[in-house]
């Protein structure tokens, strides 16, 4: 790679609600890449029905970081690498939080380099504070009138409030 190429990274998921485990992520993604792009998954099956609209995420995320000009925020369909070529991105993020992840994160990345050889998967490690952290926790623990304050940042935690009627 040349030095003078942009590197670009795609972070991709659904991110329903983006929680602050992914939000170190994209920090330390920063610190590695010039630009980042965070790749809200469009696509809702039955056993994945989400508690947000696919804008709400968009929007949710777009507010946390719109004074970072090195962010963008898009929605994607179909497979991610064609996603990431359309893009020009060379690099797909994806978290580690703990050895339960490994196994579907292993499979996904080598899918992926099997349809894109010429995309690479980095995978990053929250802070420990953030590790046992995910949005389905996150929806249950609100859902069940449980605090989730220190999870989410303050649009996400209002938003959390409107949908569940707290
Ligand atoms: O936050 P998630 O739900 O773990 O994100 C999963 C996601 C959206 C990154 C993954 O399902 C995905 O990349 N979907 C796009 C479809 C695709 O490219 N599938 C083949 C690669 S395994």
């Amino acid at each position: 790679m040349s030095p003078s190429r942009p590197v670009v990274a795609i972070y991709p998921g659904s991110f329903d609600p983006i929680t602050k485990g992914h939000e170190d992520l994209v920090r330390r993604t920063l610190r590695v890449t010039d630009r980042l792009v965070i790749a809200v998954s469009s696509t809702s099956t039955e056993s994945k029905k989400h508690l947000f609209e696919l804008e709400e995420r968009l929007e949710l995320i777009q507010k946390i970081f719109n004074k970072d000009k090195r962010v963008e925020v898009r929605r994607f369909d179909g497979l991610l690498v064609d996603f990431a070529r359309d893009l020009g991105a060379q690099v797909v993020i994806r978290g580690l939080r703990a050895v339960s992840d490994f196994d579907y994160e292993l499979q996904m990345a080598q899918m992926n380099q099997e349809l894109g050889p010429e995309i690479e998967t980095l995978f990053l490690v929250p802070d420990v504070e953030y590790s046992f952290l995910s949005a389905s926790l996150v929806r249950e623990v609100a859902s069940l009138g449980g605090d989730v304050s220190r999870f989410v940042s303050a649009p996400v935690l209002t938003r959390l409030k409107q949908k569940l009627g707290q």
